[in-house]
């Protein structure tokens, strides 16, 4: 069975019991400034998991292609990945466990034909706010499992949420119990480096995780408990990588038809190969930083310095690193060529054609372009670092640490260097500022997350409808070429980043933030209104759409109606009367007074063209 046809047959099963199929989310959200990526199917269904109504139902099931930042440095044994495609169903409010699991377990046992004395299943043990699922224990044995293959565990194996377990999650944030299936790869020994006994969360690799059917039925309280959501939700996941290898019962995932094609040129061009235990890691690496990079360059993204673009240099980058690796150490020319860059880009692009917008004739060129240029950066800032190393009287552990931080020199590649200049260094240094910076780098992405609207905090929804206020504001005062550029929200400000040539002088920044008081003042209801995207456009709504998503269903944020409509804005007339209507996912407040007010407490440039506000609730 090929990956093709796995992904068709889950999408056909739960389509055959009443699931709509949606249109998975880009990799990037370009009209959620909350979150660098989209991590897992359900991150763009919050709204509906919160209750709000989704136009297709309340069964849904899509494959979502997900990034996950976090993961990189797992990345190189048989299953980690920092890109994958999660296959996912949803039931919003209606059913719950019994279908869930009943459905799950048909799937993989009569559509997949994986044997069932290999499949495992968990379920969550209880804590001191939610007792043991005692339900779905009663529903696997009803589906045949024996006692002795159900296992419970805590939280932190059976709890989900975007946050991780119940204390790591910020108020208002949803999620709960889980039960996940696991298959057991016979042919491998345990190792009891690992434990005693070997068990599904063992990590000797005889187990692997393949379902995760959550239950999201609670809500993380401002008290720091947790109350019963309105509507009890099913959100499952399930990754396409793991399935398609475990049809096969290869515990490598890099050996399905996923990675195969990228995995034979890089063994092409290193010259190295994949039954190679020195070389194993180093090509897997390769494969998915350079699938995970197609994507994200698909989805508009472009190596830089900051958030996105940042992960993708990245992640180019160490796939330059790690090509060095197998082929000794670098030279001069000995960068990957341009050939080896389009050879891997036909390789990924043909594995999705046709899938998730992906057109393998006209992302090629793009997609090489941008590799191959990011990496003739490298190149120079490479040598720029061979250079600054020769300079250096005694390279010690952080000295080594900078440069692998700064031009992205490997360990082993400082310790050859230094070798001939008859030192050493110490390792444990390395490591201790290594871990260092992971801790400060793991803290700033939870923090960048749980700043957002992720956290569906008060404030923050005040801020997100203060953001449409503002937009709207600007172009008022400023003129309709003003249009958003980008949005970041925190608990303590928004900042909005807009076009407009010129600094804004006192007096039009006083008015605009005037304005945005007035709108508030006025105590406007806002409304979300389903619509095609023609239409939308015909009322002259604004905000970032992205092409991608299915222009027969948009959704729009409706500010007004404005009863104080001036009969002499045109403009306002054009957008039905309402002060703002604006392509956008949400949530919002259901009225504007609700804001308080705003002030803007900074004005000024961030690129040829584009400026940015920054403001506070009052
Ligand atoms: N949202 C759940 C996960 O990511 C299904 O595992």
């Amino acid at each position: 069975m090929t990956s093709r046809e796995i992904r068709q047959k889950y999408l056909d099963f739960f389509k055959a019991r009443g699931h709509a199929e949606v249109a998975s989310a880009k990799l990037v959200l370009e009209n959620d400034p909350t979150t660098l990526f989209t991590s897992s199917g359900m991150q763009p269904l919050v709204p509906f998991l919160l209750g709000e109504k989704h136009p297709e139902g309340k069964r849904l099931v899509n494959s979502q292609p997900s990034f996950r930042a976090e993961d990189i440095e797992e990345v190189g044994d048989n299953r980690h990945t920092t890109f994958f495609e999660m296959l996912g169903n949803w039931s919003l409010g209606e059913y719950f466990k019994k279908e869930q699991l009943s459905w799950i377990w048909e799937f993989l046992t009569k559509e997949l034909n994986l044997p069932e004395e290999k499949l495992h299943v968990t379920i969550f043990e209880g804590n001191e706010f939610v007792p043991k699922d005692e339900e779905s224990r009663e529903i696997w044995k009803s589906l045949g499992i024996s006692e002795e293959r159900i296992y419970e565990y805590g939280v932190e194996k059976n709890w989900w949420s975007r946050f991780g377990t119940p204390d790591k999650m910020p108020s208002g944030e949803i999620g709960g119990p889980d039960s996940e299936i696991f298959y057991e790869f016979t042919q491998i020994k345990h190792d009891i480096k690992y434990g005693k006994k070997c068990h599904p969360n063992c990590e000797c690799g005889r187990f692997l995780e393949i379902a995760n059917s959550v239950f999201i039925q609670f809500k993380k309280t401002d008290e720091g408990k947790f109350e019963e959501l309105p509507q009890k939700n099913v959100d499952f996941g399930g990754g396409l990588e793991r399935l398609t290898a475990v049809v096969k019962d290869n515990p490598d995932i890099f050996q399905t038809d996923l990675y195969l094609p990228i995995i034979k040129i890089t063994e092409k061009y290193s010259g190295k190969s994949y039954s190679s235990p020195n070389c194993i890691a180093n090509l897997r690496i390769i494969a998915d930083h350079l699938k995970a990079a197609a994507f994200l360059i698909v989805s508009g993204v472009i190596p830089s310095n900051k958030m996105q673009g940042y992960v993708l240099r990245r992640l180019i980058r160490r796939v330059a690193v790690k090509m060095h690796e197998l082929r000794g150490n670098p030279k001069k020319g000995e960068i990957p060529t341009d050939a080896f860059e389009a050879a891997i880009a036909d390789a990924v692009l043909l594995i999705y054609n046709g899938l998730f917008g992906i057109e393998e004739k006209t992302h090629r060129e793009l997609v090489v372009r941008v590799i191959v240029e990011e990496m003739e950066k490298f190149g120079k800032s490479l040598e720029k670092g061979l250079n600054e190393v020769k300079k250096l009287d005694q390279i010690d552990g952080k000295a080594a640490f900078d440069l692998y931080q700064t031009f992205g020199f490997p360990l082993e590649l400082t310790i050859e260097l230094v070798k001939q200049k008859g030192q050493t260094i110490d390792r444990k240094d390395f490591e201790r500022e290594f871990k260092k910076h992971q801790e400060l780098s793991r803290g700033a992405s939870v923090g960048k997350f749980a700043g957002g609207l992720a956290g569906h905090s008060e404030v923050e929804i005040k801020y997100h409808t203060a953001t449409h206020l503002l937009h709207q504001a600007l172009r008022d005062i400023l003129g309709s070429e003003v249009f958003q550029k980008g949005s970041n929200i925190t608990p303590e400000r928004l900042r909005f980043d807009f076009s407009f040539e010129r600094k804004m002088t006192e007096d039009e920044i006083k008015a605009v933030e005037d304005l945005v008081n007035k709108k508030i003042r006025e105590d406007l209801k806002v409304d979300r209104k389903f619509m095609t995207f023609d239409e939308a456009k015909n009322l002259n709504a604004i905000g970032l759409f992205d092409e991608k998503y299915d222009k027969s269903n948009v959704s729009i944020y409706a500010i007004g109606p404005d009863y104080l409509l001036d009969s002499n804005a045109k403009d306002q007339r054009e957008r039905g009367g309402y002060y703002s209507l604006e392509f956008c996912g949400g949530p919002h407040v259901e009225h504007t007074g609700v804001i308080g007010g705003i002030k803007i407490t900074k004005e000024e440039a961030i690129s040829e063209g584009v400026r940015r506000i920054r403001a506070k609730l009052l």
